[in-house]
């Protein structure tokens, strides 16, 4: 990978035309009132970086328009108007509408989060927007109760392993499905007390054997499409099926609604990159103040869980490795020239 001689301030991921990724040196991000400038030691990859190279998933209007919505770095300056009390040279980890696959990103401060002490910035930058996402879906969507049946597919993903942990710590059960042996070994290991390989078996079959026909109380679904059916018939009567990605395809043929009606379903539907501000500030709080401490010791019931870790320059790669669908949990980016 080429990286041009120009002399500008921090070396980024950019995309070509053809959706190929490669290191330039653009301008640092300009700090704007309330936010933080991070210099970055790690980001992470997220399904949406893979949509929003082939322009299929853009940001929002006056964000960055460089890939990253996760980060981990040091504060490298405070800007104007910051209200709480970070100190320059602390590390921290975000939640990014864009800009993480940088040498610099700008952040509002309300998006920042302390590093828990015993983990370093690598494992920190697998945790905001997997976790934050999981988080939401539990806790701001689906209200999880005690000793709920939650299914989780693509239990061995980013967002899937950290549901795992999140359910086991909300005193609920989770169940999961995932597309090979070795992902559901993995995940068994992690808390789930079910694994279904979706290629080889019919999950709803499964999901009504161990929950003796009463069905999953929550469905955490990034598939949509392709099982919509099985999920139905997966869904407890009452249920709460929460639909936030769609791997499987986005259109359905058949008889959704009365099959939904009769179990009296809720479909609930969300996405955590549009959000406003202050949703997203009240999740970091909420998420800061219930679960981040539980990271901090080293027998601790939470781990974030990595897959691999990857130089900057080999970011083509990496993302190779999430399109095969080859990761059990995050891959880290290295931020910087190696
Ligand atoms: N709504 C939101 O705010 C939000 C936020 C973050 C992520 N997401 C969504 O969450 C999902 C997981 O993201 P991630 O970054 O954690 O993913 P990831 O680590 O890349 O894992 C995704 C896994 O899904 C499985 N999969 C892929 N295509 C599938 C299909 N057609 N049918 C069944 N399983 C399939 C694959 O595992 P197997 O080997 O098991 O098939 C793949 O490894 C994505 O859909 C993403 O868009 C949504």
């Amino acid at each position: 990978m080429q990286v041009p001689e120009e002399d500008t301030p921090m070396l980024a991921v950019c995309i070509d035309e053809t959706g190929a990724l490669f290191l330039k040196h653009v301008p640092r991000p300009e700090l704007r009132d309330a936010q933080l400038l991070i210099k970055v030691t790690a980001t992470a990859l997220n399904r949406a970086d893979l949509l929003q190279k082939r322009g299929l998933y853009q940001p929002a209007h006056g964000e960055s328009q460089i890939l990253g919505l996760e980060a981990s770095g040091v504060i490298d300056a405070i800007g104007p108007g910051v209200k709480g009390n970070w100190k320059l040279g602390s590390e921290v980890m975000a939640l990014l509408s864009g800009g993480g696959y940088a040498e610099y990103v700008a952040v509002p401060e309300e998006l920042v989060m302390p590093v828990p002490s015993h983990l370093t910035l690598y494992q920190a930058a697998a945790i905001p927007e997997t976790w934050l996402t999981a988080y939401q879906l539990l806790h701001f969507i689906a209200k999880v109760k005690p000793n709920e049946t939650v299914l989780i597919h693509a239990g061995a993903s980013g967002v899937g392993t950290a549901a795992i942990q999140l359910v086991r710590l909300g005193r609920a059960v989770p169940i999961v499905t995932a597309g090979s042996p070795e992902k559901l070994q993995f995940t068994e290991q992690l808390g789930a007390a079910l694994g279904i390989n979706y290629k080889e078996d019919n999950f709803s079959e499964k999901v009504l054997q161990f929950t003796e026909g009463r069905g999953a109380d929550i469905i955490l679904d990034c598939i949509g499409g392709s099982s919509w059916e099985k999920n139905v018939s997966s869904l407890a009567l009452d249920g709460r099926w929460v639909l936030y990605g769609a791997l499987g395809g986005k259109t359905v043929d058949g008889d959704l609604l009365g099959k939904l009606l009769r179990k009296r379903g809720h479909l609930l539907c969300t996405l955590l990159r549009s959000r406003s501000l202050q949703y997203k500030a009240e999740l970091v709080r909420s998420f800061t103040e219930q679960v981040l401490p539980l990271f901090k010791s080293t027998d601790s019931p939470l781990c974030p869980v990595i897959d691999s870790t990857f130089n900057m320059e080999d970011i083509e790669k990496a993302h190779r490795h999430m399109e095969e669908n080859q990761n059990i949990g995050k891959i880290i980016i290295k931020i910087g020239s190696s």
